[in-house]
């Protein structure tokens, strides 16, 4: 039970994609001298985010989550901040007013620094080195010097996640979040492209109705949320020395928090159920996620229902599926499974993550078609099923980066060379991520249609079994 966990429950379990420290004293130095930092995030802050979370599993709200792979130390500036907070904010007013949906926006920001990787060491020219695990515990270089683990990098992962969240708050509360600014939102490399001609016109419909609102008098004086905006920040709790050290218990509601984010997440390769990472998150009482892909099986999934929510809570747990192509045969099943038992969850779909490829050229790359083909077969399952498709979870930049292929700007193979920034994975450019939420908003709609005029037995696995018999 939650109320038996200790912070430090997970060092008796295995892990997965943790890093051999060299030297065990250096390492401990650190995790004493991370216990003494201020939290990143306060324990109301996240259970504000379990709130906005639960309307999300209730159907009445959109989860947008979003962000870098990877951050990394080198691209670290204001202007990269600012243009992910951007693009995240343009897509949600997008969803917002086309999908007529409330959204929570959360960041992959703030923290997303420690990478599984499908290897180990990565081999050159005859010479073995540790992968590159995420500037939180090695370095990018091809040196034994880069790519030995060295704790101190916490150190700086912990300060950059305090700057970063610093803007976003100002950002977020501090007026740049205006609705009257989302034309100022628009970024000039897109202008003239379909994307900025359709967010536009977008905007103009925006402006009209903030003008109507006004002559009703309602202004930001009153409805606050013209002028701000919520926005939260996650990252995959990987790295668990980082992430115990900043866990501490909450005065308030006598409960733990992992106040390195509001929300975080176990990956795909941590999620075994005896495993050391979901030992660990249990027990703090953050809105979390974990991140499925296709040989995850039923019982699998039940039993992480019920031991990362076992008070069947709504909006503390989010499934986020990553399937690719075996979405269709693998996800029903899910789905089923979980509402036949009564399971509260937030669905998720990150498209991005079973769909990567590699080019001949050698990059790793996506292409949007399969990105969207995947969340299109996310949202027909879901209204199958008739649950709530809940959110997505891409990788984004607010850069015009050239990392996945085709979008309306129709990027190629030979063209990945030309702005190829990741430190990990390809991620969406700002072209590319605004013309999936224009057709996701589509869907969206689409969905909301059918499950208002649905009737309530609709649902083809409905009274299959009582969940109270369990
Ligand atoms: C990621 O989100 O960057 C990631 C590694 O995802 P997954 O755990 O789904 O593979
Ligand atoms: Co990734």
């Amino acid at each position: 039970m939650a109320d038996m966990w200790t912070r430090q429950d997970w060092r008796s379990r295995h892990a997965k994609h943790l890093p051999e420290y060299p030297d065990q004293n250096r390492l401990a130095g650190v995790e004493e001298r991370l216990r003494t930092f201020p939290p990143l995030v306060f324990a109301g802050e996240a259970r504000r985010l379990q709130q906005a979370m639960a309307k999300v599993g209730a159907g009445q709200a959109f989860l947008l989550q979003g962000g870098d792979c990877a951050e990394s130390f080198a691209d670290f500036n204001a202007n990269i901040i600012r243009d992910t907070f951007r693009v995240i904010l343009q897509m949600a007013v997008v969803l917002t007013f086309s999908g007529s949906m409330p959204v929570v926006k959360v960041g992959r920001m703030g923290g997303q620094f420690a990478k599984p990787r499908s290897a180990p060491t990565e081999t050159r020219g005859g010479i073995t080195l540790p992968a590159y695990c995420g500037d939180m515990i090695n370095g990018l270089d091809f040196t034994v010097g880069a790519r030995t683990p060295d704790p101190e990098r916490m150190v700086q992962a912990y300060h950059q996640s305090a700057a970063t969240l610093n803007l976003l708050r100002a950002f977020a509360q501090g007026g740049y979040a205006d609705l009257h600014r989302v034309h100022q939102w628009t970024l000039d490399f897109i202008a003239g492209s379909p994307q900025w001609e359709r967010y536009r016109d977008l905007c103009n419909r925006i402006g009209e109705s903030l003008d109507f609102m006004a002559a009703c008098n309602l202004t930001s004086n009153i409805v606050p949320q013209i002028h701000e905006t919520d926005f939260f920040t996650s990252h995959e709790a990987l790295l668990l020395p980082y992430e115990e050290a900043l866990t501490r218990l909450d005065s308030t509601s006598g409960d733990w928090y992992c106040c390195s984010a509001h929300m975080l997440w176990i990956g795909d390769r941590t999620r075994q159920v005896d495993g050391a990472h979901v030992a660990f998150l249990r027990g703090v009482r953050n809105p979390i996620g974990v991140k499925v892909g296709p040989s995850l099986t039923k019982d699998e999934l039940l039993r992480l229902c019920t031991i990362l929510n076992p008070g069947n809570e709504t909006g503390r747990l989010t499934i986020i599926v990553r399937m690719g192509e075996k979405i269709t045969t693998h996800l029903p099943a899910l789905i089923q499974a979980v509402t036949e038992n009564g399971y509260q969850v937030v669905w998720a779909c990150d498209p991005m993550h079973a769909n990567t490829i590699k080019t001949e050229n050698g990059f790793k790359t996506r292409s949007f078609d399969r990105i969207l083909g995947e969340v299109q077969r996310y949202f027909a399952i879901h209204r199958a099923e008739g649950t709530h498709p809940g959110g997505v979870h891409v990788e984004l930049t607010g850069q015009e980066v050239t990392e996945c292929l085709g979008g309306s700007q129709a990027i190629t193979e030979a063209g990945l060379a030309e702005r190829y920034h990741t430190f990990c994975d390809p991620r969406l450019n700002v072209s590319q991520a605004l013309e999936l939420v224009f057709l996701l908003a589509q869907t969206l709609q689409q969905t909301r249609k059918h499950l208002s005029t649905a009737p309530p037995q609709a649902r083809s696995h409905s009274g299959k079994s009582d969940p109270s018999s369990k």
